[in-house]
């Protein structure tokens, strides 16, 4: 593998590194070898061929520091083309490291490689990388370790030791076959069969006494959880019995502690805990379970795995911990009004205070004709009614080659209409209208957007993800967004920051953020059964007045389609 791909970039790298006053002694490259490739793997008395990196599922941890480069040659040995994305990391001026298929590059065909060479800038926390075309993140997925730069510690007590604790989705047929029935049909794809926590389903499902993750701890010690969401289509609650978690850190951004009984996760948010072992030795099952309040189905079985003290034999039965009911929507709103980001002089909260663009999308479900469906029509999703359709070569590189006809720039900053967003169900004329239509954005351009929930089809929380930037999360509420009272109510001191913001059911989001990374960011809701019916769009975000404000080159490799 090529260390230096491009030594201007190292260069600039360094440069900017002693710019933010950190010594380019203290950064290392990090460097990876993830070969995707097929393994058998069996799960709730099912064996089945998943698709895996180097055969572990989950996949391997990727551990910087902040400011380290990191490279990661992934070499595709299955019958899929895909890529990985590298959730949360901003890619600064480097979409090409991105890795959402058809968006910033072509997927890698079976026997290719492709490097995927990053910095990372000004992060530090947890996050996590996943495939990023079709329903292959079901199996592809692993956690992200950012540790402090040397010297600089957290700003919460140290822990004694940490684990990594990822919330999965396990489907006992192949779901990618499933997942074109569904298509084909028009109909929704099957719930997944059981979660799973680092890969297993815990000693409550059958089969599964010996896929339990355990982790021993000692008595009177405090232990970091790294908790990350990669669950496909389910929100998910998580806790430990007998214990409360001090929440320190939400997608790798710190928070203003809080302690709670519980904690809640959309597909795409990761949640660190500081967890005190001050109870009497035992094992204590750590458990999650789903969030759903609306009407829609959910696979709603509880995963365990087991806090398990130093000394106590395995044949003590575990203590379950109690975890809101799927439907409390009361407690989802409380605990995401609790999250604060720390805003010290350290760690401050840069949130713009003058917006000069502001959006508002609606987020719809919709059924549009299809002539090739059983049903003659399928499910829809759409933003403002735009149903977002994939392109055929990479937007990024579309916009960075000036191709012209890959996509258009018209996306609109409202809905085609204003309707009561949240009243009774809508449930006649739920077409769509569907292209490639991106929004066109000015460098350094403050942004405000509202994403408003909307009663078409039904209501439903969508987690909304940002490729590229973190933003702030303003603030949300209940019905329809107020453009005159709610503004008022905004937090713009210390509002959460991250890379995924759940809309609540049948409510909005305000969120807030600078675009000063120039490329082309896709945007869309992380259920990946609404991304795939069209819940998505992009930005393309102008290059700066300053070659150094702008694109960086593609990468020699970067992969053709
Ligand atoms: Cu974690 Cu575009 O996704």
């Amino acid at each position: 593998m090529k260390l230096i791909r491009n030594p201007g970039f190292l260069f600039l790298f360094f440069y900017l590194l002693g710019f933010l006053g950190q010594s380019p002694v203290d950064a290392a490259v990090k460097k990876y070898q993830f070969d995707v490739q097929v393994k058998n793997v069996s799960r709730i008395c099912n064996a089945k061929p998943i698709v895996t990196v180097n055969g572990m599922f989950p996949g391997p941890t990727v551990y910087a520091r902040e400011g380290d480069r990191v490279i990661i040659n992934v070499t595709n040995h299955v019958q899929y083309n895909m890529s990985i994305h590298w959730h949360g990391l901003k890619q600064y001026r480097n979409g090409w490291a991105d890795g959402p298929a058809y968006i910033t590059q072509c997927p890698i065909q079976t026997g290719q490689s492709y490097v995927y060479d990053f910095n990372v800038t000004g992060q530090r926390g947890t996050l996590w990388w996943h495939a990023h075309i079709l329903w292959l993140r079901a199996t592809v997925y692993g956690a992200i370790v950012i540790l402090p730069q040397p010297g600089k510690p957290y700003p919460f007590p140290q822990p004694y030791q940490e684990t990594n604790i990822i919330l999965g989705e396990w489907w006992n047929k192949d779901i990618e076959t499933a997942v074109n029935q569904a298509n084909q049909l028009g109909a929704p794809p099957p719930m997944s069969d059981a979660h799973t926590i680092n890969g297993k389903p815990g000693p409550l499902f059958p089969c599964s006494e010996k896929h339990t993750f355990v982790v021993e701890v000692e008595a009177g010690k405090t232990y970091l959880l790294r908790i990350i969401n990669a669950a496909l289509n389910d929100e998910l609650f998580f806790g430990i019995a007998g214990h409360n978690m001090t929440v320190v850190e939400i997608d790798a951004v710190y928070t203003k502690p809080f302690t709670t009984k519980a904690i809640l996760l959309g597909p795409g948010q990761t949640t660190n805990v500081l967890v005190k072992t001050d109870r009497s030795p035992n094992r204590y099952f750590m458990a999650a379970s789903p969030f759903m309040d609306a009407p829609v189905s959910v696979d709603n079985k509880t995963v365990t795995a087991i806090l398990q003290y130093k000394g106590v034999p395995n044949t003590v039965i575990p203590i379950l911990p109690k975890l809101p009911l799927p439907n409390d929507t009361s407690f989802a709103l409380d605990y995401n009004g609790k999250l604060k980001s720390l805003n010290t002089p350290n760690f401050p909260a840069l949130v713009p205070l003058k917006v000069d663009r502001r959006l508002f999308y609606t987020i719809g479900l919709g059924i549009n004709a299809c002539p090739t469906c059983v049903n003659g029509t399928n499910l829809a999703a759409s933003i403002n009614n735009v149903t977002f359709i994939m392109p055929k070569i990479a937007l990024l590189k579309a916009h960075y080659s000036n191709i012209s006809g890959v996509f258009r720039t018209d996306f609109p900053d409202r809905p085609p209409k204003a309707f009561n967003y949240t009243g009774v169900p809508l449930t006649a004329n739920l077409g769509t209208s569907t292209g490639t239509r991106l929004s066109r954005v000015k460098f350094n351009t403050t942004i405000e957007l509202v994403l408003q929930d909307t009663n078409l089809l039904t209501v439903e929380s969508h987690p909304f993800h940002l490729h590229g930037y973190n933003f702030f999360v303003v603030g949300t509420g209940v019905g329809n967004f107020d453009p005159k009272k709610d503004p008022a109510k905004f937090n713009l001191i210390d509002p959460p920051e991250r890379n995924t913001v759940g809309v609540p059911t049948g409510g909005w989001a305000a969120i807030r953020f600078r675009a000063d990374n120039p490329g082309v960011w896709f945007m869309h809701c992380h259920l990946e059964v609404h991304t795939m019916w069209g819940l998505k769009m992009a930005f393309v975000v102008e290059n700066g007045k300053t070659p150094e404000l702008s694109v960086l080159p593609p990468p020699k490799d970067y992969p053709s389609c």
